[in-house]
This record gives C-alpha cells, sequence and structure tokens, in this order.
C-alpha cells in the first residue's frame, strides 16, 4: 500500500502532466493556424508523451494498490506569439514540472517511500532531456528568428520528430 501523503503527490503530478498535454496541444493548434506545420507537430508529438507520462504515473499508483483521484484541468495559458515566446514559455513550464518532480523525490524521501524515490528518478532523467531539447530550440530561434529561410529550415527540422511511446513497466 503506497503512503498518503506520496499517493498525493504522484496524483497532483498526474494533473499537470495531463495540463501539459492540454497546454502543447493548445500550442500545437496555434502553431497550425499560422502556417507553421513542423512547430505544430513537435508539440503535438510532445502532447503525446505527455499523456504518456500522466499514464504512467496512473499505472504506477495502481500498482501500488493506491487510489487514482482526478482534479479539474485547467484552460491552457493561450497567450502565443512568435515561435521564440512560444518555446520560451515552454522551458519555463519544464522548468516548473522539474520542480514538482523534485518534490515528488523528496517527499518519497522524507516517507521512506523508497519504491516511489526509485520509480520517480525516470521522471528526473527525462526532465533533464526536455528542457535540453526545449533550450536548444531557443537558442537556434534565438539565433536565426529573424531570418525567415532559417526559419522555414527549422520548422522542417521539428516536423520530423517521431513519437516514442513511453510505457509503466512494472
Ligand atoms: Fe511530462 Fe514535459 O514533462
Amino acid at each position: 500500500m503506497i503512503n498518503k501523503k506520496v499517493e498525493d503527490i504522484l496524483n497532483a503530478q498526474i494533473n499537470k502532466e495531463f495540463y501539459s498535454a492540454y497546454l502543447y496541444l493548445a500550442m500545437s493548434a496555434y502553431f497550425d493556424e499560422i502556417g507553421l506545420k513542423g512547430f505544430s507537430h513537435w508539440t503535438k508529438v510532445q502532447a503525446r508523451e505527455e499523456v504518456d507520462h500522466g499514464m504512467i504515473l496512473f499505472d504506477y499508483i495502481i500498482a501500488r494498490n493506491g487510489n487514482v483521484d482526478f482534479k479539474q484541468i485547467d484552460i491552457p495559458d493561450a497567450d502565443f506569439h512568435e515561435p521564440l515566446q512560444i518555446f520560451e514559455k515552454i522551458y519555463e513550464h519544464e522548468k516548473s514540472v522539474t520542480s514538482s518532480i523534485d518534490s515528488v523525490a523528496s517527499m518519497s524521501e522524507d516517507e521512506c517511500d523508497l519504491a516511489t524515490r526509485n520509480f520517480i528518478d525516470w521522471y528526473i532523467a527525462e526532465q533533464v532531456e526536455e528542457e535540453a531539447t526545449v533550450y536548444e530550440v531557443i537558442k537556434k530561434l534565438k539565433m536565426f528568428g529573424s531570418d525567415k529561410s532559417i526559419l522555414y529550415h527549422l520548422d522542417k527540422e521539428l516536423g520530423g520528430r517521431e513519437y516514442s511511446p513511453h510505457k509503466y513497466e512494472n
């Protein structure tokens, strides 16, 4: 049986992962609207990964005989303008997710729930990768953002992202 405080923080994390999926889908729709199909594809793939992140937590709570507790998912903040502004928003969002994953790790240590502490390591590594990937795009946009031909090539590059599914492995 899972510790109640740990169960609560894992349920809160499920909500954050599904909110992330909403946020990326809102961005995907916006990018599509302004004609950046590659950016739209990239954010749509990211939304699918966020659903996977939520589902891994869901399956883990069930595997530990815990209770899944869904909360309302917030409406995404859809104040979108330029690709750079949107990727900076993504970077800030992912930093906040990293911080909430760190809180899960701290809580599981405080409660001596070493199974959850071990489980959450995958998310810690995933956040390092996500922040680094997003920051790479930000650097390119900062360097070349005003050059429309480079933006065109970056759109093509992001359009090549492949979805790699993740699932809970017991
Ligand atoms: Fe599920 Fe983007 O972190």
